[in-house]
């Protein structure tokens, strides 16, 4: 039996969750997966992700909207914990509507789920250079809703109580933003929110409560945003995002407990960071250049180049032990076609003592040394490979030593940007 299809259908609910810093290409596995299952939901994140989809010719790219979308006869949610951008959603619906026509799948939206606000903005693109974020105010947004200041989609059924908080917030950020005028954003945000809400797609509804009843009936797919380093608390903090991208997101990013969850690791085949912060297996050489330039490593939201490095197995292990994965997606190994060689971090040393665990703190990274081993590369072309075995042999090699060292069974080997550009075992 096929790996993937026991690991999907035995188990109605799986999460797909990034293993690194994120741009692993899980809009793709999300998109391909999306149609064995009714419900694609994000529970965290929001308009700082870029998922692109390739279908023929056609590129679609979303930031806010889960990738599911483009099947008509699924159901895609944005969860309680997921940060919405108005006008970045009326965007992406309006461009869907006119590509589609349509055609494409409901979206339902928590209550719950904090607006990002102007003031978080301006916030976040006066800080952002430390961290490198991507200035669209996710961290501030989720800062206020930390602090009790947020303010959620849902107050906007009272019209009142919606001004009263937007005319207290413009109030509280005078000193630090006095350009903000409330009566402005107000009739801004009625004017986005009423076309979210008015759309015949869009649905505002206590999405725990929805799931749950569909559980025992429905299979539903999480589709993680950024990666499991870049977890407020399990990622390289402070060069972190300001959501909970690992498993444990998904129980309150969303509100229900799923039964038989199961988790799917996206792997890279080489590593990538975008934003700052160390980086151990880091390449500043012409293959990091190479793997730039054959990965397309440029980011789909802010447009900036990603750093590139080998693949650093320590980190894959640690993302496995915090969301209890059960097999991975390897993307992109077309790109690390054409290296005679192809280094894999297999441990690191850390101040000079062996150390077999990532550790995610921030000492221990600019002291760590990786510890490779070196794998032969290969030259032919693997873009229309569909099964394990019509790849070259030291491509085949390069999987199973990774399957070998991390004990996770590749069930998905991307070959291509294509969804059909993908091995299945
Ligand atoms: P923020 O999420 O905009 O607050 O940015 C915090 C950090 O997360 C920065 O280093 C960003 O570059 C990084 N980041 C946020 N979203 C993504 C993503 O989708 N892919 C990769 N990095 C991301």
């Amino acid at each position: 039996m096929i790996y993937y299809t026991y690991v999907l259908f035995k188990n109605p609910n799986l999460a797909i969750i990034g293993t690194q810093w994120g741009d692993e290409g899980k809009g793709k596995i999300v998109d391909l997966l999306a149609k064995k299952f009714d419900y694609i939901v994000r529970y965290q994140g929001g308009n700082n992700a870029g998922h692109t989809i390739i279908i023929g010719k056609e590129k679609f790219a979303f930031h806010l909207i889960p990738s599911g979308i483009l099947y008509e006869d699924k159901n895609c949610c944005l969860g309680c914990g997921v940060v919405i951008d108005p006008q970045v959603l009326v965007e992406e619906l309006t461009n869907l509507e006119k590509r589609l026509n349509g055609k494409f799948a409901p979206l339902l939206i928590d209550k719950k789920a904090n607006l990002i606000m102007p003031w978080h903005i301006a916030r976040d693109q006066s800080t952002m250079t430390k961290i490198g974020t991507t200035g669209r105010g996710i961290g501030s947004c989720y800062t206020d809703q930390t602090a009790r200041r947020g303010i959620q989609i849902g107050d906007f059924l009272n019209k009142n109580y919606f001004k009263k908080r937007i005319e207290e917030e413009v109030e509280n950020h005078k000193t630090r933003l006095p350009s903000l005028k409330a009566d402005i954003i107000i009739r801004t945000y009625t004017r986005l929110l009423t076309k979210i809400l008015t759309n015949r797609k869009v649905g505002l509804v206590d999405l725990g409560e929805v799931l749950d009843a569909k559980q025992s009936s429905k299979n539903i797919l999480f589709e993680g945003a950024q990666a499991t380093l870049l977890d407020l608390r399990f990622g390289t903090y402070p060069y972190v995002t300001s959501s909970h991208p690992t498993v444990g997101g998904v129980l309150i990013g969303t509100g229900f407990f799923p039964q038989n969850l199961k988790t799917l690791g996206l792997v890279k085949a080489y590593t990538t960071r975008v934003g700052n912060g160390p980086f151990p297996t880091e390449l500043s050489d012409a293959t990091g250049k190479f793997l730039q330039k054959n990965g397309h490593e440029f980011g789909t939201t802010t447009g900036r180049a990603r750093r590139c490095g080998w693949l650093d197995l320590p980190i894959v292990r640690y993302a496995k032990r915090v969301n209890g994965l059960s097999a991975i997606a390897l993307t992109k190994l077309d790109v690390l076609t054409g290296l005679k060689k192809i280094k894999v971090a297999v441990s690191y040393k850390i101040n000079g003592t062996s150390a077999p665990v990532f550790s995610p703190n921030q000492t221990d990274l600019e002291n760590t040394v990786p510890v490779y081993e070196t794998l032969a590369g290969w030259t032919e072309d693997i873009t229309a490979a569909r099964k394990f075995s019509e790849l070259p042999k030291n491509a085949r090699a390069y999987v199973e030593f990774i399957e070998k060292q991390t004990g996770l069974k590749a069930t998905f080997i991307g070959v291509g940007p294509d969804r059909d550009q993908t091995i299945k075992r």
